[in-house]
């Protein structure tokens, strides 16, 4: 049986006075919850909220990783430095950075290794566009997503690997994926998981969806039989985000 795992993605949100605050109202509302609870933060918030998070239920989660360990990459932040912060996860190959910065299925491959040789548990997201979604490729497209970026990846790593399926059209938009959609999707990846590994290693893994997961809609997604949780970015920054992490209350 596979835990439940919904992190809040803040984005770029939350000033460091900002992050105490949200954490301060959170602790309080998620203590308790059957699922894990992560808070992937921007890297300035790590610190603080690594503070705050103290004693709870509520894990520490950064939002990129560079695959270097050290060096002239300025701006970067290495696997190193995060494991040293308390960092336990990282979400790697959001389609924002895939879009804005210029991320590739190659270097969310480098960056899934290097976390994971720093013990840190990488959040990969996955996910098709609009028109990829009406040329009957998503599928297609996902799978090729996920053999590049669990190259050189082995099955006792893959396991403790969180996949995200988070189909672009979905993301910050309010249109969230029918149920249907989504596990549809994420039951191929945990094939696709199968076929690179093994059935034990695509049973283990698990697999979120994200794009508008909200209050109203977070129960149904995750009682899907192959959604492990979520990865919600607007409705992770406010005090509802409790309730979907208590979706099962
Ligand atoms: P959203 O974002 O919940 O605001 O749609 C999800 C994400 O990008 O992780």
């Amino acid at each position: 049986m596979r835990k439940k795992i919904i992190a809040g993605n803040w984005k770029m949100n939350m000033t460091p006075t900002e992050s105490v605050a949200l954490c301060e109202t959170l602790k309080p509302l998620v203590a308790g919850a059957d699922a894990d609870v992560v808070f992937c933060v921007p890297a300035i918030d790590i610190i603080p909220v690594k503070e705050a998070i103290k004693g709870t239920n509520i894990s520490l989660g950064a939002e990129n990783v560079y695959f270097e360990d050290k060096g002239a990459f300025t701006g970067e932040i290495s696997a190193p430095m995060l494991k040293d912060a308390g960092v336990e996860y990282v979400v790697i190959g959001h389609s924002e950075r895939r879009e804005y910065f210029a991320e590739t299925d190659e270097t969310v491959n480098k960056k899934l290794l290097k976390a994971l040789e720093y013990g840190i548990i990488p959040i990969v997201c996955c996910g098709e566009s609009l028109t990829q979604r009406e040329q009957g490729i998503t599928l297609d497209w996902i799978r090729m997503q996920i053999k590049i970026a669990f190259q050189n990846v082995t099955a006792d790593q893959a396991k403790t690997v969180v996949i995200a399926y988070e189909p672009i059209w979905a993301i910050g938009t309010g249109k969230v994926a029918t149920t249907e959609q989504a596990e549809e999707v994420c039951g191929g990846i945990r094939k696709c998981i199968a076929e690179i590994y093994d059935e034990a290693t695509a049973e283990t893994i698990r697999i979120q969806y994200g794009g508008s997961v909200n209050a109203s809609n977070a129960a149904e997604l995750f009682a899907q039989p192959d959604i492990d949780g979520g990865l919600v970015g607007g409705a992770s920054l406010k005090a509802d985000f409790s309730k979907i992490v208590k979706y099962n209350a």
